[in-house]
C-alpha cells in the first residue's frame, strides 16, 4: 500500500475507533477456529482490539479437540438435538480438551517477541468460576448426562476484571453448586455472557463468512429476518450460530456479528470498515436521524474540520458549536458513527430560517444521507412555523438547485443577515419556500 493509501485508510477507521473505545465485545470461536492456520492472525487482531480500549471477553469451544480425545480413548461420540451427549467417562475427555485448548489460546495471547505484531501488547488473560451450570437433563428420552446449560453468569465478577484492563477468557465448562463440571455449548455460553454483561457486541467467529444465501453474503439482518432464516436452515451448525445470535440480540445485545475464521483480517474489516466482511444482526439495522447533543460536538468537529480547512464551510470554534449545538441535526450509523450533519438557524424574521453546515462523511457520500437530513430539517422547520429557507454556499450550488432552491440576492436575505454577509467569501445565496 502506498503511504498515502495507508494514511487515508487509517483516517477512515478513526470514527470506528472512537465508537468502539470502552465498549464490551464478547468474541466467540469454536475449537475448529483454534486449529485453523489463520488463528495466529485472529489472535493478533483480538489483541489489537484490546489495545484500542475495547473490553474483550473471549469464549472458546473445543469440539474437534474433544472428538479427538474421545476417539483416542476408544469411545464413540453421540449427538442429539445438535448437542453432545456427555457420558460420565466422556467428561474427562472434555476437560482435557478444553484445558489444552485454553492453554493454547493463553499462550498465543502471551506472545510478545520484538518485531512481532503482539510486541508490547502485554495482555493480562483472566479466567475463573464465572459460570454456574445445570444439567440439560433428559430430552425426548435421551439423558444428556454431563451436558449442561448456563444457569447463571457472574457478570459483576467479569465486569470487575474488565475494569482492571484484563482480557477475560471463558471456557465452555460450568460448575453446578454440587461441584460437578458440565460441558456447555460455547455459542450459547457466549450469548448468555453477552446478555449478562449488557455487551455492545457479540461476535461469533465461524468457518462460514456469515449467512450466505444464493451464493451471496447477507450483509445485515433484522431479528425477524434472522429467525425466518434460522427456521428454514437445514444446517445444524448454522442453526446453532443463528440461535445464539437470536438469543443475544433478542435480549438486549445491540449487535451480533457473524464473521469468518478462515478469511485473514475479517474481524478487523467487519469492525472498522463501512461494508464489513460478514453478517450483522441487529434489532433494527437502519441509521438514526436525531438532534445533536453536547456529546456530539467532538464528532461534528471531526466531520467538518477538513471542510473548514478547504474553506467549503465557514469556520466554527468549539465554543460556538457548543452554544449552537441544539441547532444541529445528525445522521448516525447504527454503530454510532456520525455520518452527516446539518444545522437550522432561526433569523430575526420568524418565518425564515438558514440552512447551514450541511456535510456528509466522505466515506458515505452519494447514499442519500444529506437528502434525508435535508427532508427531516424541512419537516422540523415547518413545525416551527417557518415558510422559507435560505442557504449560502460556495461549492454546492447544484445540490441545492436540484432540491428546489432558487438563486437569490443579498437583498433577499433577512436584514440582520444582510449586514453579516461576507463579500470577500462571495457565497451564492439560494432560497426555497417550504
Ligand atoms: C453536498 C453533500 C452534503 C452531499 O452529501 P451526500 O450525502 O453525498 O448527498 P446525497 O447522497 O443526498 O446526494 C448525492 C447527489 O448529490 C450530488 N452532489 C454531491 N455533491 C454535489 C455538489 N457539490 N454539487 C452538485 N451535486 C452534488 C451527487 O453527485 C449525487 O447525485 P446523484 O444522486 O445524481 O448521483 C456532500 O457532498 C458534502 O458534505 N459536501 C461538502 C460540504 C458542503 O459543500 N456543504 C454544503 C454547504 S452548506
Amino acid at each position: 500500500m502506498k503511504s498515502n493509501g495507508y494514511v487515508e485508510f487509517f483516517r477512515q477507521t478513526s470514527p470506528y475507533i472512537h465508537a468502539h473505545r470502552g465498549k464490551t465485545f464478547v468474541i466467540a470461536f469454536g475449537g475448529d477456529a483454534v486449529l485453523h492456520g489463520n488463528f495466529h492472525s485472529t489472535v493478533h487482531d483480538i489483541a489489537l482490539l484490546q489495545s484500542l480500549g475495547i473490553r474483550v471477553v473471549l469464549v472458546h469451544g473445543a469440539r474437534p479437540q474433544t472428538e479427538q480425545r474421545i476417539a483416542l480413548s476408544g469411545l464413540e461420540s453421540e449427538f442429539s438435538h445438535g448437542l453432545r451427549v456427555t457420558h460420565s467417562h466422556a467428561i474427562q475427555c472434555v476437560k482435557e480438551a478444553v484445558g489444552a485448548t485454553r492453554l493454547q489460546i493463553e499462550s498465543e495471547l502471551s506472545m510478545g517477541l520484538p518485531n512481532s505484531p503482539m510486541h508490547g501488547a502485554a495482555i493480562r488473560v483472566i479466567g475463573g468460576n464465572f459460570i454456574t451450570a445445570k444439567p440439560v437433563g433428559v430430552r425426548d428420552g435421551i439423558d444428556f448426562q454431563r451436558t449442561g446449560e448456563v444457569r447463571r453468569v457472574d457478570g459483576v465478577a467479569i465486569d470487575s476484571q474488565l475494569q482492571q484492563g484484563s482480557l477475560v477468557l471463558i471456557s465452555p465448562i460450568g460448575f453446578s453448586p454440587t461441584g460437578e463440571a458440565f460441558n456447555l455449548s460455547y455459542q450459547d455460553l457466549a450469548s448468555q455472557v453477552a446478555v449478562a454483561l449488557n455487551a455492545e457486541k457479540l461476535i461469533l467467529i465461524n468457518q462460514a463468512r456469515g449467512v450466505v444465501r444464493d451464493n451471496s453474503l447477507v450483509r445485515a439482518l433484522s431479528l425477524p429476518e434472522l429467525e425466518s432464516i434460522r427456521q428454514a436452515s437445514t444446517d445444524d451448525a448454522e442453526q446453532q450460530m443463528l440461535g445464539a445470535a437470536y438469543q443475544a440480540c433478542g435480549n438486549g445485545v445491540d449487535r451480533v456479528h457473524l464473521v469468518s475464521c478462515a478469511e485473514d483480517g475479517s474481524l478487523l474489516t467487519e469492525l472498522f470498515t463501512r461494508d464489513g466482511s460478514g453478517t450483522l444482526v441487529m434489532k433494527d439495522h437502519s441509521e438514526v436521524i436525531r438532534p445533536a447533543t453536547i456529546d456530539d460536538v467532538g464528532g461534528i468537529i471531526e466531520l467538518i474540520a477538513p471542510l473548514e480547512e478547504q474553506q467549503v464551510l465557514v469556520k466554527r470554534s468549539r465554543e460556538l458549536l457548543e452554544t449552537e449545538i441544539s441547532r444541529f441535526m445528525l445522521v448516525v450509523h447504527p454503530e454510532g458513527v456520525l455520518l452527516g450533519c446539518a444545522a437550522l438557524y432561526p433569523t430575526a424574521d420568524n418565518h425564515v430560517g438558514e440552512l447551514a453546515c450541511v456535510a456528509t462523511h466522505p466515506e458515505f457520500h452519494d447514499q442519500g444521507i444529506a437528502t434525508r437530513l435535508f427532508d427531516t430539517i424541512v419537516q422540523d422547520a415547518k413545525k416551527k412555523g417557518l415558510t422559507q429557507l435560505f442557504v449560502l454556499t460556495t461549492q454546492t450550488a447544484h445540490w441545492f438547485l436540484e432540491r428546489g432552491f432558487v438563486e437569490a440576492q443579498v437583498a433577499d436575505l433577512p436584514a440582520q443577515k444582510q449586514s453579516l454577509y461576507n463579500y470577500q467569501r462571495n457565497s451564492r445565496i439560494f432560497s426555497k419556500a417550504i
